[in-house]
């Protein structure tokens, strides 16, 4: 063959396979596209990423691969195994969790729900969408235990799961796994509490001591709106709270090696707290009385102590009101069936 006939043959086939592989990896049919439903007092600017739109067969999809036990390395521990539905995905009554082959997490498990809102994960807020969270379980030794490619090897090896990753996404990889986990975890949402109906308008949906409660709570002398506010009750922000004066679990810090970071975590949402004790990072208070308690010191002294943290006096009375406020916060749909 001469050269010139050679190279105009080879770049031929360069382009067919490169056009051939590109056309391999688009979405054959990802299905139709969902919009999430937030009340008209949540925010508006919550974005979801261009290349991973929202769409039903990505979110069923994403709700397979939580639940399936196989992508653990032992094939015990799912994401729900950690992150129980009936209890706004949270592990209830566990100070940390069990993952594979008798590993524990070093942190209590937080509840999941209207995490569109959050643009931090992880108490200590190391990773920046739930896509690039998703990973952290999968392959951590003391949760899930596998690698990269035992995940894919796993997914690529079950025929249902192919056929619907070509259809979403158009290959099994690890990014289309995460991205499918991230689109479940989307329509995780919480909006149906007393709490809810009463910003809806319904004046009996709170009773007279949540009511009581309420007013204490975002009064300036308890303050917990201070830090647990909007619609989700949390700033997002980064704030130390005086737990010690020397942390053991530095959270913030543990990131970013700064100082002025010890001992700050990401102020969760209070929504569905009634569900998920024990409470902190580390578990450390098996009620929400003991956390008033707490909150009434003023926390200890820390040089990165939060300015919003006041001691304040509350009566055996208003405590059980402020509690029965929090309780106004759990939603209909994850209160323990009668
Ligand atoms: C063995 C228990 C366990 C398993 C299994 C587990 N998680 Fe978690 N998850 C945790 C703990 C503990 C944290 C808090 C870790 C931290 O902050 O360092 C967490 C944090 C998270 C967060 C961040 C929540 C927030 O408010 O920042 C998300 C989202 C999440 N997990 C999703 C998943 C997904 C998806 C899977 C499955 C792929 C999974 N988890 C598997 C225990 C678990
Ligand atoms: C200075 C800001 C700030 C104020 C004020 C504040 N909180 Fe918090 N709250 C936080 C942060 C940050 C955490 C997480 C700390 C951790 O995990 O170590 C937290 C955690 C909690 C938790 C545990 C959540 C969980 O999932 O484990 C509860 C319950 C709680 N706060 C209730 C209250 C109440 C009630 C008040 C008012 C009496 C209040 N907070 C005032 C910032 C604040």
């Amino acid at each position: 063959m001469p050269k010139t006939a050679f190279i105009f043959t080879f770049t031929l086939l360069l382009i067919v396979s490169f056009l051939a592989c590109k056309k391999n990896s688009e979405p054959t049919n990802p299905g139709k596209k969902v919009s999430l439903n937030f009340p008209s007092y949540f925010p508006r600017n919550y974005s979801i990423p261009e290349h991973n739109q929202l769409t039903d067969k990505r979110i069923e999809l994403g709700k397979q691969l939580f639940f399936d036990t196989n992508l653990s390395k032992d094939k015990t521990i799912s994401c729900a195994s950690c992150h129980i539905p009936e209890f706004a995905f949270s592990d209830p009554n566990k100070t940390v969790s069990d993952g594979v082959n008798g590993g524990k997490t070093t942190r209590n498990t937080p509840m999941i729900f209207n995490a569109v809102y959050q643009n931090a994960f992880f108490l200590d807020g190391r990773a920046k969408t739930l896509e690039a969270q998703a990973l952290g379980p999968l392959t951590h030794p003391q949760e899930m235990g596998m690698t990269e490619k035992e995940i894919v090897d796993v997914v690529k090896s079950n025929p249902e799961y192919k056929k619907k990753f070509k259809e979403c996404y158009g290959e099994v990889n690890i990014k289309n796994i995460c991205a499918a986990i991230a689109s479940f975890e989307r329509t995780i949402i919480s909006t149906t509490s007393p709490f809810d109906r009463d910003m809806q308008g319904d004046t009996t949906a709170l009773t007279p001591a949540q009511k009581r409660g309420r007013a204490l709570f975002f009064s300036f002398k308890i303050g917990c709106q201070k830090c647990h506010n909007g619609p989700n009750l949390t700033n997002r922000e980064f704030m130390n709270i005086g737990l010690e004066e020397n942390y053991k679990d530095n959270g913030l810090y543990e990131i970013t090696k700064k100082e002025q970071d010890k001992g700050k975590f990401i102020t969760p949402s209070l929504r569905n707290i009634a569900l998920t004790p024990p409470y902190m990072h580390d578990g450390r208070f098996k009620t929400l009385e003991e956390v008033i308690d707490f909150y009434a010191t003023g926390g200890k002294e820390h040089p990165n102590k939060a300015g919003q943290m006041s001691s304040f006096t509350i009566t055996p009375a208003q405590k059980a009101d402020l509690i029965a406020f929090l309780h106004s916060l759990t939603d209909d749909q994850f209160k323990p069936k009668k």
